[in-house]
């Protein structure tokens, strides 16, 4: 570690993962400790806030220590703390915003507010810290389904963005529907695989004209019924069937739109963010159709893919370098908007 460098501890707690990070120079990263909660939410189904609030209170400490630790480095050499304060549960991002609050405030360093969507934006720039601007993002989680233009670091501009569920989230419902479990995403990836995706016809959502809006309400609503009218027939359901549909369903308007938003816009690089980002037919899909407009896809490795504070501290290294820095009045706000 030299002296210029400049070492910043990300902590992330705005669902059900607590997470600690240090990241050097908004590139190296150093650690990167992540204690999901998964097994204390699946028998509910999802994720239960008031659980996951008392869990990350119970965590937040042994998850930074653990940060240092494996990072060689302790509380004297941090540079600034930076903290996701949303969107998110408020109960969850209030302890990481109280955590950081009280570490920026006992060591004296700078403490920057980062919006989660921008983290999980930013896990591209840890993955690829020479991306060229402009870029555009196809942000994919559990709550957003967002097609953002990047003029430069920290600027957005939103083209179109979910007008329901967002895609994360129908994953989730169709999984449950399937009887897959909690968190429904990579076990309907997982089952898909086994699957043929032409097997059952399902709507597309376009919306108006080019509009570059999602909608996935209808898709999965169409999911439903085609379970409830077996169901009343008695007939059985092949699911892997149905999720290789459905999954191709998701994928084939994400895809489209946001191929149409990149050659609109005259951009040459997509880069993809948020769990879904994991997603394997939204990772072939792409890169395949995109490769064919000359435009280049970038997408973070899987473990930068879902929550973490690595993205975070990255996020919170090029607001750093313009000197955005929070006060102690920071508070969780729970539907912050990418601005
Ligand atoms: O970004 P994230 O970890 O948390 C939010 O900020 O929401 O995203 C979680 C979402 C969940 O809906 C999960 O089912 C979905 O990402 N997900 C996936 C995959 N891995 C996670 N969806 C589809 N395929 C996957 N492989
Ligand atoms: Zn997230």
């Amino acid at each position: 570690m030299v002296k210029e460098d400049i070492l910043i501890l990300g902590l992330e707690t705005s669902c059900d993962e607590t997470s600690a990070s240090i990241v050097v120079n908004g590139r190296d990263i150093r650690s990167n400790i992540i204690s999901s909660q998964i097994c204390v939410h699946q028998k509910f189904g999802g994720v239960v806030p008031e659980i996951a609030s008392r869990k990350h209170v119970e965590l937040i400490n042994g998850v930074i220590e653990e940060a240092l630790t494996e990072a060689g480095v302790t509380f004297r050499e941090i540079t600034a703390v930076a903290v996701t304060y949303g969107p998110g549960l408020v109960g969850a991002l209030l302890v990481g915003v109280s955590a950081a609050k009280a570490l920026a405030y006992a060591l004296n360093v700078p403490l920057i507010g980062v919006n989660h969507l921008e983290g999980h934006i930013s896990a591209n720039y840890l993955a690829n810290p020479d991306l060229q601007f402009p870029l555009l993002c196809l942000v994919v989680s559990g709550g957003h389904t967002d097609i953002v233009y990047i003029e430069e670091h920290g600027k957005y501009q939103i083209l179109g963005r979910t007008r329901d569920d967002a895609a994360g989230e129908a994953f989730d419902k169709v999984a449950r529907a399937l009887g897959l479990g909690y968190p429904g995403g990579p076990l309907v990836d997982k089952l898909a695989k086994a699957g043929n995706p032409e097997a059952i016809a399902l709507p597309r959502a376009y919306l108006e004209g080019n509009s570059l809006d999602f909608s996935f309400s209808g898709l999965k609503s169409a999911v439903l019924n085609y379970l409830n009218k077996a169901q009343m027939k008695g007939e059985e359901v092949n699911k892997a069937d149905l999720a290789a549909s459905f999954q191709k369903a998701v994928v084939d308007v994400l895809v489209d739109k946001t191929l149409s938003a990149a050659t609109e816009k005259g951009v040459k690089t997509i880069i993809v963010a948020g769990g879904v980002a994991a997603n394997g037919q939204l990772r072939s899909q792409l890169h395949e159709e995109a490769a064919g407009r000359g435009i280049s896809v970038q997408f973070p490795p899987l473990v930068l893919c879902t929550d973490n504070a690595a993205m975070i501290a990255c996020a919170g290294y090029y607001r750093y370098l313009k000197n955005d820095f929070a006060d102690l009045t920071l508070n969780a706000i729970p539907n912050l908007k990418l601005s």
